[in-house]
């Protein structure tokens, strides 16, 4: 059963009418051969770029999501500041738990905080699951207004339900993850009810982002491996995640399925969907693909603190992930994790830059000390 599902993962999303792909953001994530090798970054939109701060400067983390031509604005900006390969929309992963009713705010210096909290299974059975065109029209109408203005491709995400359970369980961010876990081992029955509602308002999401116009699609359980083992991740976690893959295959566009603290069992990962693992920093990018299999796209993975080292040691780190790959098909650069608000913008530019100046093929020759 596991080679069918790999199998299945890994015959990545055909192009709808067999037209012919040309962004080589696209192609990578369908496997095929590249001029370049294409880069975005996570979190590409941000702190770190004073044009973001000016507008949070006016403007509420939530109003920014909520106001599309703000969303779309936002989303824009490091469009025009680097030569990058996709545009992902200004969003966050935690909206969607607003509409199953939980009460969301971003706090300055704090960071996500529900007020309401999941604390029981009777919390469990009165969310609700509304559809994404009433509760997320916000986003889903800067989807539009970017796809508009640019025909750089553009990606839409959402949460994976284990990283979003996290956020409802323990009402923010977790060390220890010690309030979701118990619910999971101590509730198993409305643990399962309560990933199952996550699959369904999270698909309903992303499969109406694609059609506002998203050209690829991000999931992205990025505390999973910090909060979990391998035998829970397969038997909590990895059913849901097979799950959601399943229903936003009819989409048509390709999938990107990203984890943090995953490397030992990344092909458990991979074998649970995506048509691309966009992979942590933790494990080097050749290693991660024997894990995965050679011909499934990647897509990873700097460590984001490498752009806070001074440009020798950044470019010397940049180089390892691109001979890693080894020109091979199916690489998407990328960070191991979102850019950090520290981050110079000067580096972000040499990065993307860098990467660009790489000719891609089979076993290039290093041609900088
Ligand atoms: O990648 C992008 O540029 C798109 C936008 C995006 C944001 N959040 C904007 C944001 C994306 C893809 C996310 C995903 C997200 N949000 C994740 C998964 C990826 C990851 O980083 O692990 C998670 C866990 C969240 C939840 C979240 N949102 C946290 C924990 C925080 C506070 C920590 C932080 O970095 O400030 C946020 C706030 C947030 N989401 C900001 C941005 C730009 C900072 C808000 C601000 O103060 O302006």
């Amino acid at each position: 059963m596991n080679e069918t599902m790999n199998e299945r993962a890994a015959g990545t999303a055909a192009p709808a009418s067999g037209e012919e792909v040309s962004s080589p953001f696209l192609r990578a994530c369908r496997g095929l051969p590249v001029d370049r090798t294409p880069v975005w970054l996570m979190r590409q939109a941000g702190r770190y770029m004073p044009e973001y701060r000016a507008i949070r400067e006016r403007h509420s983390m939530l109003d920014a999501i909520r106001t599309p031509e703000l969303a779309a604005e936002i989303t824009l900006q490091p469009l025009r500041a680097f030569e990058l390969d996709a545009a992902i929309i200004f969003a966050d992963i935690l909206p969607p738990l607003i509409g199953m009713g939980l009460r969301l705010d971003f706090v300055e210096g704090r960071g996500p905080v529900i007020e309401n909290p999941i604390t029981s299974t009777r919390d469990v059975d009165r969310l609700a699951a509304p559809p994404a065109a009433e509760t997320l029209s916000g986003t889903l109408r800067a989807i539009e207004l970017v796809k508009s203005e640019t025909s750089t491709p553009l990606i839409g995400f959402a949460g994976a339900p284990f990283t979003l359970a996290s956020y409802a369980i323990e009402g923010g961010g977790s060390k220890s993850f010690v309030k979701t876990k118990r619910l999971m081992l101590a509730e198993p029955a409305a643990w399962r009810r309560l990933m199952e509602r996550l699959v369904t308002v999270q698909a309903d999401y992303l499969l109406a982002q694609a059609r506002a116009g998203a050209d690829a699609l991000q999931v992205f359980d990025s505390w999973v491996g910090l909060a979990v083992g391998r035998l829970d991740y397969l038997r909590f976690v990895a059913p849901y995640n097979r799950a959601l893959f399943d229903r936003i295959a009819e989409a048509g566009v390709p999938t990107i399925h990203f984890s943090q603290g995953t490397s030992s069992w990344l092909a458990d990962v991979a074998a649970s969907g995506g048509d691309v693992i966009g992979v942590d920093w933790r494990m080097p990018l050749d290693w991660c693909r024997a894990q995965i299999g050679l011909e499934r796209p990647i897509q990873g993975n700097l460590d984001p603190v490498a752009l806070l080292a001074p440009w020798r040691e950044l470019r010397h780190r940049i180089d390892d992930v691109l001979e890693r790959a080894a020109g091979e098909p199916g690489h998407v650069f990328n960070l191991g994790h979102g850019l950090v608000p520290e981050t110079p913008v000067d580096h972000v530019r040499r990065l993307v830059d860098h990467v660009h100046a790489h000719v891609t093929g089979p076993s290039q020759a290093r041609t900088e000390p």
